[in-house]
């Protein structure tokens, strides 16, 4: 028998044993379901928020009426409030424990938005592998993460929950974290469900405001902020959360096209979709339903299959059922869809945590993980040949800034349960590992990033002067970022760009290490500073990952996830952009304009008086120590058909003195289209380790089917023409050469 053969024996039998292994599974939720009372049924659907081993969440529990919780992390409650709901309810119908482990429980990895600047998905994964680990000790077994919302507005807080603004680069992280979350095996008892939030559009919140009204047309829908969530749904991820806002009119809680029409129907996805915390209830706000009964009726008629702390279910679904407003065979589709996601994290088998004393928080190879992700999320921005430090030129360093020393503000926002007495701080880290090599002289200066205190101010700068050079550790605060917390100003925070100004008129070379939860405006701060390093706030591990940076021990190979704007008033401003009837060309700026200039449209053409066209700095953009040569596009063909493939290969040479490893990123713009396409979008990418003096030629594989967009009829096809692709360095560099599909 051939290898072959056999491999396709074995792929048959495996196949044919899972179907039957989840008939099995569907017979038996079957079998549940027709011994539930309809109380119980709509208990499955009800999520509590913990309340501790109270009496009062014991008798909910004992009477069927609780299906999961949220915010319960202390095991031996988890244990004692699943006893009650495996030996004293009815059917002992085992609980879930949910909780938000976002990018870490105890041992915190960067903020999301700084994982994805890693453009590394195995450290996105093991990061989650981590995180359910170390979460699933106590009982923990469902995370609301991933946030898989496609997010270009600086100014919504959420977007440092983010894996940035584009698409493809969202969908690749997204599908990394949920693997690390479920591992291998969803009933394996370190694994816990991911959850991919928020459907849908959310980060296209007007003016970047926490839960705001979003418009998106259904093409923009499916090219731009669907495709991340079609492929966690499509890499198995086990629920989904609906958002807040509303999308067009109709909020996510009761967006029958969304919930049934796209994820269920066209997907044919069977995991659990929950509210988010009282969005169901929050349909009366909107505007949409008068009552918590019309509510209930949306949703469940929507496909909405848990309540988060809304009671809405539980308050009406019974009485809409019985007048016949509700029809049965929906909840018992949302009652089969919460069943089969407890029967796939084995909870009938294996209710409890086995042994509460056994936790693995923080190990060492976790925080080893920890610091790599935090090393390869930091973007060199700007290097005058200050880094890395030498102490060839360099004797006495000032450690300086608000960031520098701030245990809690590095790990970011959504930080529930990590304990900020293990985070290694910048200053902490430079004088353990460094301060035998060097004098290290400290000052923060301002306590915290919205300080304003100039005698703070004054000690830095006495301290600047007498050091060699300054490492100024600015940024913000955790809870400037994340839920609701939103800025119309994305400028530092305090009088840290005072701070700055007021350090560089020492005259010693100042490094900013930016920390901080989103782009923030930094003209300024980058042309006053030497080098500069955008380092998010990078978790637990980020002192040592960026005292490793600066004095070179590592190389910087971050690369930006999300556009830097110059200002504010660019935003949205995203590499992606459409190209306009008048692409940008001839810019004048605002000072330019002789005065009394006569108006005329003859000319002009898309840009800011006071901006001009380009960001500060482009998606994809990122330095290093060392320097990167890309050999000009070869394409396998000139021309493919519509079910054709071409080969795109690049030579990348490391032109430097360093090893180190840089991102190469795949661009493709379909050049006349029936609908205007952007200018660039990004297609692949791949980061590799180069040492110095060696070169690489990557490839990669470009099918026609994924070159296609959505049509205003709801159809997405590929359409032949010109197709441009560059294999560049970030997205605004690089020489295109084409091909055309037939
Ligand atoms: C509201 C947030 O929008 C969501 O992301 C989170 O998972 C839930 N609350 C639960 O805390």
């Amino acid at each position: 028998m051939t290898k072959k053969l056999l491999f396709i024996l074995m792929l048959g039998a495996s196949l044919v044993s899972c179907s039957k292994k989840q008939d099995a599974t569907e017979s038996k939720i079957d079998e549940l379901i027709s011994k539930m009372t309809l109380t119980e049924k709509i208990g499955q659907m009800n999520q509590l928020t913990g309340e501790g081993a109270s009496a009062n969440m014991k008798d909910q529990i004992r009477a069927g009426v609780v299906g999961s919780i949220l915010n319960e992390v202390d095991a031996n409650t988890i244990n004692e409030l699943q006893r009650v709901a495996v030996e004293e309810s009815r059917l002992g119908i085992p609980l879930i424990f949910a909780r938000d482990v976002i990018h870490g429980f105890k041992t915190i990895f960067p903020i999301p938005l700084g994982q994805a600047a890693t453009w590394n998905p195995e450290l996105a994964e093991q990061g989650a592998r981590i995180a359910a680990q170390e979460a699933s000790s106590v009982g923990i077994r469902w995370t609301f993460a991933p946030m898989v919302d496609v997010s270009r507005d600086p100014r919504w807080g959420r977007i440092a929950e983010s894996c940035g603004e584009d698409p493809y680069l969202t969908s690749v992280m997204g599908v990394a974290m949920v693997k690390g979350f479920q591992g291998d095996n969803l009933a394996d008892s370190n694994s816990i469900a991911a959850c991919a939030k928020h459907f849908a559009g959310y980060g296209a919140s007007e003016s970047g405001k926490d839960y705001n009204t979003t418009w998106i047309p259904e093409t923009q829908l499916r090219d731009v902020y669907l495709p991340s969530f079609h492929a966690v749904a499509d890499a198995g991820v086990a629920t989904f959360m609906c958002s807040f806002n509303d999308i067009n009119g109709i909020p996510s809680s009761g967006n029958k096209h969304l919930n049934k029409d796209i994820l269920r129907n066209e997907w044919k996805w069977d995991g659990v979709l929950v509210s988010d915390w009282g969005s169901i209830d929050q349909m009366i706000s909107h505007g949409v339903c008068a009552n918590s009964e019309d509510a209930a009726i949306m949703a469940v008629d929507a496909g909405v299959d848990a309540d988060m702390m809304g009671f809405v279910y539980i308050k009406n679904l019974e009485k809409l059922v019985k007048e016949g407003k509700v029809d049965e065979k929906l909840i018992d589709n949302a009652v089969r869809n919460i069943l089969r996601l407890k029967f796939r994290l084995g909870l009938f088998e294996n209710p409890y945590v086995k042994d509460t004393s056994k936790v693995a928080f923080y190990a060492s190879g976790s925080l080893n993980a920890a610091r790599q992700a935090a090393e390869e999320s930091a973007v060199l921005l700007k290097n005058n040949n200050v880094l890395p430090i030498s102490t060839k030129t360099v004797k006495s360093i000032a450690v300086v800034g608000p960031m520098s020393d701030a245990p809690a503000d590095q790990l970011g926002t959504w930080v529930f349960d990590a304990e900020p007495s293990h985070s290694v701080t910048p200053l902490q880290a430079i004088r353990q590992d460094y301060g035998s090599k060097f004098n290290i002289l400290a000052e923060k200066g301002l306590l915290y990033s919205r300080d304003t205190n100039s005698k703070g101010i004054a000690r830095a700068v006495q301290v600047a002067e007498k050091a060699d050079i300054v490492l100024f550790f600015a940024g913000e605060e955790a809870i400037l970022s994340g839920e609701a917390h939103c800025r119309a100003d994305i400028s530092l925070p305090g009088a840290q760009t005072e701070m700055l100004r007021e350090l560089k008129k020492t005259g010693k070379p100042v490094v900013t290490v930016l920390m901080t939860g989103r782009p923030n405006t930094i003209s300024e701060e980058v042309e006053k500073s030497d080098a500069f390093i955008y380092a998010f706030q990078g978790g637990t591990m980020a002192g040592p990952a960026l005292a490793d940076l600066l004095f070179g021990n590592a190389v910087p190979s971050g690369k930006l996830p999300v556009t830097i704007p110059r200002m504010v008033g660019q935003v949205p401003v995203y590499y992606a952009h459409k190209m306009t009837g008048r692409p940008a060309s001839n810019i004048v700026m605002i000072n330019d304009i002789p005065v009394g200039a006569f108006q005329t449209s003859l000319g002009n053409t898309s840009y800011h008086l006071d901006a001009g066209d380009s960001p500060l700095f482009p998606f994809g953009y990122g330095l290093s120590y060392t320097t990167f040569s890309y050999s000009p596009v070869h394409l396998s063909a000139t021309s493919m058909d519509q079910n054709g493939k071409i080969m795109a290969e690049c030579k990348v040479t490391n032109t430097g003195k360093y090893d180190a490893r840089e991102v190469i990123q795949l661009y493709i713009r379909d050049k006349v289209a029936t609908l205007a396409q952007p200018v660039r979008e990004l297609k692949g990418f791949k980061k590799i380790m180069l040492k110095a003096g060696e070169s690489q030629t990557i490839s990669f594989e470009i099918n026609a089917c994924e070159l296609g967009f959505w049509h205003q009829d709801n159809t997405y096809s590929v359409e032949p023409g010109e197709f441009q692709v560059w294999i560049s360095k970030d997205s605004q560099s690089g020489e295109p050469v084409s091909f055309y599909l037939k």
